[in-house]
Order: structure tokens, then C-alpha cells, then sequence
């Protein structure tokens, strides 16, 4: 009895052990959006087919300046190097981006595996604040990213989760390490 009771809290104890190292691996979520002044998007694939629709969804935040004018970019994309650009998103005329509202783009660009980075891009005076953006598409869960932060100007300012979904080994070597 005595035996199997210690069997199991050795199991349960490497189990722990391999919890709190997988978490340790070096795949960090960024909570908070960050600006990338590497990230360029590629200007270029216009020429690829568009054969993939997305619905992109950005909420405005209640603390955004009540209109903006300022011009919206947006890109997203996978671990692979398919990319999704728009450059541009704002379109002041039917009041895109005005405070607390939600506004709704349908997108056709290049196929992509399961997204994991966003940015957007402002230039202007006018200055905005997103709260989340949601993109839709047919084959995977859709991918929320929330910003609720002013977008700084001229920046490409977002996320990119992009090493969480390549091949990893270190959460493998880690739980060996640890047995
Ligand atoms: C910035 O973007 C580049 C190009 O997409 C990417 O390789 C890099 O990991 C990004 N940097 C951060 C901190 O996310
Ligand atoms: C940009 O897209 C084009 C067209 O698909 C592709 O040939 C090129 O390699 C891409 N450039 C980069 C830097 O990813």
C-alpha cells in the first residue's frame, strides 16, 4: 500500500515537474503589444493569388479620440512566411476607427497556417486606440489580439507568438532534463 502511495505522488511529482519546465521554455507571450522597428511588410504579394477570405474585426476603444484621420495599416501572418497585408484600413468618409465602435473589413489575401503575429501600423496626428482586433478564417480558430493601447506613430506596433508554433525541442529537453 505504502509503495503505490509513494508511486503515485512520485508520478504526480514528475508530473509537476514537467508542467512548471514546459512553462519555463522560451515560448514567450507577450501580454502587452510591443513595437517592432524590424518587421517590414512585404509590399510584393499583390502579385500572389488572393484565394483566402478573412473577416477581420477592430473594436475602437472608448478611450480612443472621438474620429481619427490618421492612415491604418495592417498585417498578419503565420509561422511560415505567408502574409496578409492591407495598407490601408482607415477610410474617414464612413467613420472607420471612431471611438467605441467596432468596425468589420473583409479581406482576401494569400493563405495562411494558423496566425500568429499582428501589427498595425499609424501615421497621422489624430492618434488611436484599438482594443482588440479578431481575425476570422475558414480552416482555424479565430485569433484575437488585444491591443487596448494607443498605436504609436509610424511604428509597426503588435505581437508575434511565431516561436510557440515552430517545431520546438527545449520543452522536450526539458522534461528529460528534469526526469
Ligand atoms: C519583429 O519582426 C520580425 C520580422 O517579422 C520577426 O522576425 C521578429 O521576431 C519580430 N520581433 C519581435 C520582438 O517580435
Ligand atoms: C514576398 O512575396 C513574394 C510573392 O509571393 C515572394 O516571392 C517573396 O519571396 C516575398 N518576400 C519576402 C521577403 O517574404
Amino acid at each position: 500500500m505504502k509503495s503505490v502511495t509513494s508511486s503515485i505522488l512520485f508520478l504526480f511529482f514528475t508530473f509537476c515537474i514537467i508542467i512548471v519546465f514546459s512553462q519555463a521554455s522560451p515560448i514567450t507571450i507577450t501580454d502587452y503589444p510591443q513595437p517592432n522597428l524590424s518587421f517590414k511588410p512585404n509590399q510584393t504579394q499583390h502579385h500572389q493569388s488572393n484565394s483566402c477570405s478573412y473577416t477581420v474585426t477592430i473594436t475602437t476603444s472608448c478611450n480612443s479620440p472621438s474620429f481619427t484621420r490618421d492612415r491604418i495599416s495592417l498585417s498578419f501572418g503565420d509561422a511560415y512566411g505567408y502574409q496578409v497585408y492591407v495598407p490601408k484600413l482607415d477610410d474617414p468618409s464612413s467613420r472607420t476607427f471612431e471611438r467605441c465602435s467596432t468596425d468589420t473589413f473583409n479581406i482576401n489575401g494569400p493563405c495562411t497556417y494558423p496566425i500568429c503575429y499582428l501589427y498595425l501600423y499609424r501615421s497621422g496626428y489624430d492618434g488611436w486606440k484599438p482594443e482588440s482586433v479578431t481575425v476570422y478564417t475558414h480552416n482555424y480558430q479565430p485569433a484575437t489580439f488585444y491591443y487596448n493601447a494607443f498605436i504609436p506613430n509610424g511604428v509597426w506596433y503588435g505581437f508575434d507568438y511565431c516561436r510557440g508554433y515552430l517545431p520546438s525541442t527545449a520543452t522536450a529537453t526539458a522534461a528529460a532534463a528534469a526526469l
